[in-house]
């Protein structure tokens, strides 16, 4: 059951062509991008390029883009090249989850997985390269100096030993059974939540955020991120492969530690729900130039993909 405040948001029908417009321009920028590195050996190249142009949702980047319009108007050079880093670091992080030491999955939006296109060396070796690269086009891309700090700082925190790659530690070393609703909040904000802040932020900083918005998009971004692992978990269990372009049922498989597993599927539905609401209030001062924002959080809700 949807909360009032969630029926009374003003809705924003143009959501998905919005997101295909940013989508189109990650892509693009990050075909120019890699197009740019001549000096990267062929094999490793194309297992990069094979991963990157797979057809993911580009949610991230959006969202860099989005936050940056919303603070200034229009989406400025250094929001594009963190748009592209951030799609590079999210792109890595699914490359290896999807190893055999890992959640050892075969398939990865609708094709073979990059491991199972090429070979495991090949994968853990794109992985890496697609997380330096990221770092190397903030310092290289962005002329001044303080935007580029900031963002290599913010994305750093986020993926790093304490952020996302402590929340996968934590994903692989705690089974369900002996799960904590605290510890499965640890494994979700880490793993998954810090990326969508680290987006919004970028975006925020891009823009030229002041300190209050910043803490609003960063508030929202760690929320939604939330909402979003969530809805990845329920999806891990009632959606077919063909709408995941990944195989269901791993989680329960492996026995994870998720939301569903945890609290069941109808409670899970209502923490999404509620996380929701809490995405959608923490943009309150902002006007409806923030609709974009707030139809996403509505849209992760119902998302079947
Ligand atoms: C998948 O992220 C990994 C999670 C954090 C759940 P996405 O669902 O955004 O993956 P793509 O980029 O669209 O494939
Ligand atoms: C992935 O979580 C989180 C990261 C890659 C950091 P999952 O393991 O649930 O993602 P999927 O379901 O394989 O996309
Ligand atoms: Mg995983
Ligand atoms: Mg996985
Ligand atoms: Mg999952």
């Amino acid at each position: 059951m949807e909360t009032d405040a969630l029926k009374n948001q003003k809705q924003y029908n143009d959501l998905k062509s919005a997101l295909a417009v940013k989508a189109a321009i990650t892509g693009q920028i990050l075909d120019e991008l890699l197009d740019e590195q001549t000096e990267i050996p062929q094999q490793l190249k194309d297992a990069m390029n094979y991963m990157l142009q797979s057809g993911g949702k580009r949610i991230r980047s959006a969202l860099v883009m989005w936050c940056c319009e919303l603070i200034c108007g229009k989406v400025t050079g250094p929001a594009k090249i963190a748009a592209a880093a951030v799609e590079m670091i999210h792109t890595y992080s699914l490359i290896h989850d999807d190893l055999p030491a890992m959640d050892n999955d075969d398939i990865r939006r609708g094709q073979p997985s990059c491991h199972k296109q090429f070979d495991e060396a090949t994968a853990i070796l794109a992985g890496d390269g697609l997380l330096t690269l990221a770092f190397e086009i903030l310092t290289n891309k962005i002329d001044d100096a303080t935007i580029a700090v900031r963002m290599v700082r913010t994305l750093a925190e986020a993926a790093g030993p304490s952020g996302m790659i402590a929340g996968q530690v934590a994903d692989m070393n705690s089974p369900h059974a002996n799960g904590s609703m605290e510890r499965l909040q640890y494994i979700h904000m880490n793993k998954t939540a810090e990326m969508f802040a680290a987006s919004t932020a970028m975006g925020a900083i891009a823009g030229g955020a002041n300190d209050k918005q910043m803490q609003a998009l960063l508030e929202y971004g760690m929320k939604i991120g939330l909402a979003f692992q969530i809805a990845d978990d329920l999806l891990d269990i009632t959606a077919s492969s063909e709408q995941l372009g990944k195989t269901p049922g791993k989680d329960a498989e492996q026995g994870k530690l998720t939301y569903p597993a945890l609290v069941g599927e109808e409670k899970s539905q209502q923490i999404l729900e509620q996380i929701t609401c809490e995405a959608i209030a923490a943009l309150a001062h902002f006007e409806h130039n923030a609709d974009i924002l707030r139809q996403l959080a509505l849209e992760l809700l119902t998302r079947t993909q």
